[in-house]
């Protein structure tokens, strides 16, 4: 079995330690761009379907060496952009590279913004986090209602030196990181116990980005008239609207159709 399985799983602070070291010697680790170019497509088709316009903000999650926040910046010019990392030096590499982003060095678990996102990306982390249930309720928390998460975790499972079998392990070959190796339902099983639901369920074009998912919140089939309210109709006069108008009428005046298509 080529696997550390029976070694236990690095601290956050050993971690951090180890994550320094990768960034110092190789300031553009895991910097790949068709990954982001990939993502990218994937949000803009999913948009589009979906009749969203451009985040106003997003959020990328273990952001490394910050190649996916500059890729983004460059297609959504006026989109705030935020980053965390566990390392500092990553933080520092991307915010050179994207100097008007907001990056900081933080886990996952001890991250909080002043306003919710609309777009958040974890690319290559989730399954560095032994929580997995805890770490998607985590996005969830920082994810507005009606946002999305574009989330990509590699097929380790699929890797031939890997083992058939589930657990939370390290490999002794490639970038030799304590990751979980899960087959595709498990993950979606995960996803689904944090309250999310999986609009697109992908398989990327390696095993190092074999899973890739569209989420949104559970909670955005909401009532139409909540709905309404979140998009900024304001509570005297949907009232007012409602006594005169069935529901029906109220959603052809205002041209709100997606609470109804999407997570069907
Ligand atoms: C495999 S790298 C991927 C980096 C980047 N997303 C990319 O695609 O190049 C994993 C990254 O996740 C970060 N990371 C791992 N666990 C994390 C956590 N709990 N909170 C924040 N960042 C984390 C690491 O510091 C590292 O930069």
């Amino acid at each position: 079995m080529n696997s550390s399985a029976n070694h236990t799983p690095p601290s956050l602070e050993q971690l951090v330690k180890e994550y320094e070291a990768i960034y110092r010697d190789n300031p553009l680790r895991w910097d790949e761009p068709y990954k982001d170019k990939y993502a990218f497509e994937v949000v803009r088709l999913y948009l589009k379907g979906t009749n969203r316009g451009i985040p106003n903000t997003m959020l990328d999650i273990g952001c490394g060496s910050g190649h996916t926040m500059e890729y983004f910046s460059s297609q959504w010019p006026m989109t705030n952009m935020h980053g965390i990392d566990l390392s500092s030096t990553a933080i520092e590499i991307t915010q050179k590279r994207v100097p008007k982003a907001c990056c900081i060095a933080s886990s996952l678990d001890k991250t909080t913004v002043p306003e919710k996102v609309e777009f958040i990306t974890a690319m290559g982390v989730l399954e560095h986090c032994t929580e997995t249930i805890q770490a998607f309720s985590k996005i969830r928390d920082l994810l507005s209602l009606t946002g999305i998460a574009y989330i990509e975790v590699p097929n380790c499972i699929a890797y031939p030196e890997s083992e058939k079998v589930e657990g939370f392990r390290k490999l002794t070959t490639g970038s030799q990181q304590w990751e979980w190796h899960l087959f595709r339902k498990s993950w979606e099983e995960r996803i689904r116990s944090s309250g999310f639901s999986i609009n697109l369920s992908l398989k990327g074009p390696k095993p190092e980005m074999g899973f890739i998912w569209v989420l949104t919140q559970r909670e955005q089939r909401i009532p139409f008239l909540s709905y309404l309210r979140i998009r900024g109709y304001e509570r005297g006069k949907l009232a007012r609207m409602a006594l005169h108008h069935s529901v029906y009428r109220l959603y052809k005046m205002t041209g709100i159709s997606d609470c109804f298509h999407i997570n069907h």
